[in-house]
């Protein structure tokens, strides 16, 4: 990834800015009530701040989360011993058009070139997920992960850090539910042959950070994204107010955001927000998102108890399997067609 391919070039208006806004009001939730006993009221203030970061942010840093340094300190070095091995060995564990989990170093968002490499792992093996895009084509296809021979112990630590994602994913939805009012348990069922994936991301240095993005703009299509990013820093968030604002990395925080599921289900209350990556001349960066999502067969739809006469659904239902099988053929290869998001399923009024 040495020169600058034209591939790269971000549109004038999406380029990033040299100086950039750090912080500023940018939530910091701590999770320590959800490991005491009992505080109801503790447990009431953390709803509110979950809720008030939702529906203002669209994103928020947790502390406390209970996932254990170690798990963390692992998947961060063993993702370091991979990328750092040659492109040929990489390429080993290539993904494919059928082989859709693995490394991969050509992803466009918005149809430009992302300067990253990317390794991705399914949290359940077999992952499910229907064939082809068409609605008619009920084939379901099962996905394996490909491990490289080095690090051996890569499986055995995304295994790990896989579990630990699916536990403090599901605390994170007992708040959002009880934040818009809802049983605690009520988004459970949708996960029950959840189709989450981790992502090993590894942004190189780049000789002109000022005209090319480690990640473009794009907001997350999956339910909910909880990221880790190392010390280097260079993830920026559109603030409501039109802003990016650069996330501060904190030590052992995890960022965390809504994804466009979480839009549809609260019917827009809360709302997916744009993010991208910026690159960085001398260092290299790494982060680490875990993509909790639901089963394939779920129909993803804004919930009953959300709607009313009102406030009428914003969104057709969809099925979630077939929409990551559209998004990830559009994903593969730069087309000229937009990448399928959920506005493409919002009902005009
Ligand atoms: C992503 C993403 C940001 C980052 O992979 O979806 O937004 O900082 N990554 O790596
Ligand atoms: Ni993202």
């Amino acid at each position: 990834m040495g020169e600058v391919d034209p591939a790269f070039i971000q549109e004038p208006e999406h380029r990033p800015r040299i100086s950039y806004i750090e912080g500023e009001g940018f939530p910091l939730i701590d999770l320590a009530p959800l490991h005491s006993s009992n505080n109801v009221s503790a447990i009431e203030g953390l709803v509110k701040e979950v809720g008030k970061a939702c529906k203002e942010w669209g994103f928020f840093q947790v502390i406390n989360h209970g996932v254990p340094l170690e798990k963390r300190q692992k998947i961060d070095g063993d993702s370091r011993k991979f990328f750092e091995q040659s492109l040929e060995e990489k390429r080993k564990v290539r993904r494919t058009e059928k082989l859709v989990l693995g490394y991969y170093d050509t992803e466009h968002t918005k149809n430009v070139r992302d300067w990253k490499e990317v390794f991705d792992i399914a949290v359940e093996e077999p992952a499910l997920i229907p064939s082809s895009p068409d609605p008619d084509d009920k084939e379901i296809t099962e996905l394996y992960n490909q491990w490289p021979e080095y690090p051996p112990e890569l499986r055995e630590t995304c295994q790990d850090y896989g579990q630990e994602m699916v536990k403090l994913a599901r605390k994170l939805f007992e708040l959002i539910a009880l934040s818009l009012g809802l049983p605690a348990d009520r988004f459970h069922s949708f996960f029950k042959d959840h189709s989450s994936y981790i992502r090993l991301n590894h942004y190189p240095p780049c000789p002109t950070p000022e005209l090319a993005l480690g990640v473009g703009r794009h907001k997350d299509g999956g339910a909910l994204t909880i990221l880790a990013q190392d010390d280097v820093g260079g993830l920026e968030v559109k603030r409501k107010d039109g802003e990016w604002i650069r996330v501060k990395p904190t030590p052992d925080a995890y960022i965390v955001n809504v994804g466009a599921i979480i839009q549809v289900w609260s019917n827009d209350k809360y709302e997916s927000v744009e993010h991208r990556a910026m690159v960085n001349p001398e260092k290299e960066r790494f982060s680490v998102p875990f993509f909790f999502n639901p089963a394939h067969y779920v129909m993803i739809k804004p919930l009953e108890e959300l709607t009313n006469e009102q406030n009428p659904a914003k969104y057709r239902a969809y099925n979630w399997g077939k929409f990551t099988a559209s998004k990830r053929r559009s994903n593969f290869q730069k087309l000229n067609v937009e990448n399928l998001q959920i506005s493409h399923f919002r009902i005009s009024d």
